[in-house]
Parts: C-alpha cells; sequence; structure tokens
C-alpha cells in the first residue's frame, strides 16, 4: 500500500525534472524506493541491551550466494555469517559485488545460485518480511528537494502510517539522534552529502529496523562528516544491538567502526574476519613485511640483503624492495646497511593497515582470478 503511494507521488505530474533527476530514477533507485516504503514493524519497541549469549546469533547468512549477469559473475559462491550486533564492512573495489549482494540481501534481485537468509528467513521467497526487519540506505540516498528534511520525515513517517504526536516526537527524537536537529528546517536540496546520509539514517530508523543495510556510506562526504557518521553507526550497534552490514571502497574510512570485514575482489570474498584476523592472515606464518629504499640502488645491495638473517624473500616494484621476513629485521636491516654506506631513504613495517592488507589480497587475488 505505501508503495503505491510513493509511486503516485512520484508520477512525472507531481515532482519537477530537478527533484526527478535528485530522486534517481535508475532501476536501483526505484527498488530501493520499493524497499524502503515497506510498512513498518513495531514503532515503540522496548530495546534491550545485549546479553553475551545474543553475540552469536547469526542475523544474516549467505550460502553460496551467486549472481551472474550474462557472462560475468558478479556475485560468486558468497558465503557469510554476521552476528547480530555486529557492524560488518563489506569492502572492495568498484566493480567487486559489493551492492549486487546488497541488493540480494534485500530481496531486490535475485541470486541465481545459493541463497540469502535474514533472521531465518529466505530472502528471496519472503522478501515482505526481510524488508520489514531490514533498513536500506542505498547509495544514492534521495529526498524531495523541495521540502525540509523534517517535512521528508514527515512524509515518510505518514507513509509508514504514523501520525499526529506520535509521528512529530518520533520526527523530533530521530533528528536528535543523527545530529540534524539544527538543520531540520531547512531545505534538503540544501544539505551537504553528510546532511542527506545523516537524513537517510533518521529515516530508515523510522521503522526501527533490527537490521541496516548501509551501500557506500561514507562516498563524497568530508572527513569530518566521516568521523561524525562512523560514531553514529557504532552508536546504533552498541546503544541498540543493531546489526549494521555496510559497503565500501574506501577502506580507510571504515576500517576503524567494522568489526568485522570480509574483502571482495571480483565477485569473491577473498579474506573475512577483524582487522587484526585479516592482518594475521595475510602475513605467512608470522612472517612481517618491509618496505625499503635506499641509496644508491646498486648491484651490491641484493647480495647484501640476502645475507641479513631471517629474510625470506625480496620483491622489487620500481624503486622500492619488499621484503618478507620471518621477524621483524628492521634494527638489523639499517645496521648493516648503514655500516655498508648505504642511506636509507624509507624504511616501514608493511601490512599494519587495511590499505596494505587489501592491496595484498588484491594482488594475490587478482593473480588467480585475472
Ligand atoms: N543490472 C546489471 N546488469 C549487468 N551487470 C551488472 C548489473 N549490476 C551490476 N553489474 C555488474 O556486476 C559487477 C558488480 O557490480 P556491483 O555489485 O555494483 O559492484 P560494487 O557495488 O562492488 O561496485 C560489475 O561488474 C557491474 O558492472
Ligand atoms: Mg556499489
Amino acid at each position: 500500500m505505501g508503495a503505491s503511494v510513493k509511486k503516485e507521488f512520484f508520477g512525472e505530474k507531481q515532482l519537477s525534472g530537478e527533484e526527478l533527476s535528485q530522486k534517481e530514477i535508475s532501476e536501483k533507485g526505484e527498488k530501493a524506493e520499493k524497499a524502503a516504503v515497506e510498512p513498518m514493524a513495531v514503532m515503540e519497541r522496548e530495546r534491550v541491551p545485549q546479553d553475551k549469549n545474543s553475540d552469536n546469533i547469526v542475523v544474516i547468512h549467505t550460502e553460496s550466494l551467486t549472481k551472474t549477469y550474462g557472462d560475468l559473475t558478479a556475485v560468486d559462491h558468497l558465503n557469510l555469517e554476521i552476528r547480530k550486533g555486529e557492524v560488518f564492512g563489506l569492502l572492495g573495489p568498484n566493480g567487486a559485488g559489493k551492492t549486487t549482494t546488497t541488493l540480494m540481501l534485500l530481496g531486490l534481485t535475485e541470486p541465481d545460485e545459493g541463497k540469502a537468509m535474514i533472521q531465518g528467513l529466505d530472502c528471496t521467497r519472503n522478501a515482505l518480511e526481510v524488508k520489514k526487519a531490514v533498513g536500506y540506505l542505498p547509495d544514492n540516498v534521495g529526498f524531495y528537494g523541495t521540502m525540509t528534511g523534517r517535512e521528508n520525515l514527515r512524509f515518510m513517517g505518514r507513509i509508514n502510517g504514523l501520525d499526529g504526536k506520535e509521528l512529530e516526537e518520533r520526527i523530533n527524537s530521530l533528528l536528535e539522534r543523527v545530529g540534524m536537529t539544527q538543520a531540520a528546517d531547512k531545505k534538503t536540496s540544501t544539505y551537504s552529502r553528510g546532511m542527506r546520509q545523516r537524513l537517510g539514517i533518521a529515516d530508515v530508523l523510522m521503522k526501527d529496523p533490527d537490521i541496516i543495510i548501509m551501500d557506500e556510506p561514507t562516498l563524497g562526504i568530508d572527513p569530518e562528516g566521516i568521523r561524525e557518521l562512523m560514531w553514529l553507526i557504532r552508536d546504533l550497534a552498541e546503544r541498540d544491538g543493531r546489526t549494521i552490514l555496510l559497503s565500501s571502497h574506501q577502506l580507510y574510512q571504515v576500517q576503524r567502526v567494522c568489526d568485522r570485514m570480509g574483502i571482495f575482489v571480483k565477485g569473491k570474498m577473498v579474506a573475512c574476519g577483524t582487522l587484526e584476523e585479516l592482518g594475521q592472515q595475510i602475513s605467512r606464518d608470522g612472517v612481517g613485511t618491509v618496505e625499503l629504499s635506499v641509496y644508491p640502488d646498486n648491484v651490491s645491495l641484493q647480495r647484501i640483503l640476502k645475507e641479513i638473517k631471517g629474510i625470506l624473500d625480496i620483491e622489487k616494484n620500481s624503486d622500492m624492495y619488499v621484503i618478507h621476513s620471518a621477524f621483524d629485521i628492521r634494527r638489523a636491516l639499517s645496521k648493516k646497511l648503514t655500516e655498508e654506506g648505504y642511506t636509507i631513504m624509507h624504511l616501514r613495517q608493511a601490512g599494519s593497515d587495511l590499505d596494505e592488507i587489501y592491496r595484498k589480497y588484491f594482488e594475490k587475488a587478482g593473480e588467480k582470478v585475472g
């Protein structure tokens, strides 16, 4: 019912060209709209703080989930388990299959093989029930630009069957929660991307979902806006016990907010775990990786490097040596090189941040897949 009301409102007669373009009438956008306007779940539910036992409840689960577009396998036999209250990051470059995965979880795209389950419900067969439990923030969240943030929320609330004092109170509390109280009465066309994203979260929270799926939430947001958004995401998970699945190709921006991450490359999840676990997975059996650049970079250098105890192998990327070793060799390395009369231009232990880890996985998977 809600969907048809919204569809009518989107009719060409009611919306100007500008508003239409803002709405991104793409296939995905339209589907996203449908997902957003499903009737609300019970509104004022008491949220119980998470107890230890709830930590292990798997709420999102995929089994061999696969989607192909012609010859292309956009999502390739994905097995995923996300637990209650977790912030899970689906990370990978553009085209990795992140959006396709989220669309299958929302029942907006049908898998060719395997299945996706949310809270025990099959996302394809029970799409309607799944949508009630899941709040979806698409990568291009749209609002009616001529309406204020508050008016947009009011509109959404009404579609979802709320009205009067209850609706106004809910709007106020949600605006407060996402830090949009001050901008609430400005037209959304004047909002920055970060403000739109936060209003989008308020909009999603209208139906008080247990699970929130956000596609590329940090896209186009300035660092300060991203910090606020990350804080809000953690709060939604920690304080409310909601489960959050977010996708991003901007790893550095989301790595700290995620409890666990899945690294996606060409439709395949090549690694999954906490930041620490990913670091351990990438370093082969406790091997360390060091980046080194020295002057002069002459023929004797490789021979000298090989004499250092603990070095397993040496790769060369343009003017940089990437050295794998059985333990931390930085001290021995700098001592030896200095003794031999070299100047160290760059010496760094690699593999400690996600960009590094991710680059490794990407290279590794690229060899296998591409
Ligand atoms: N509707 C579609 N028709 C054909 N190919 C598609 C469609 N949607 C996505 N793809 C392709 O599937 C791959 C994965 O896309 P997507 O899931 O959007 O990746 P991501 O969100 O990680 O950037 C890409 O190669 C993309 O071009
Ligand atoms: Mg995407």
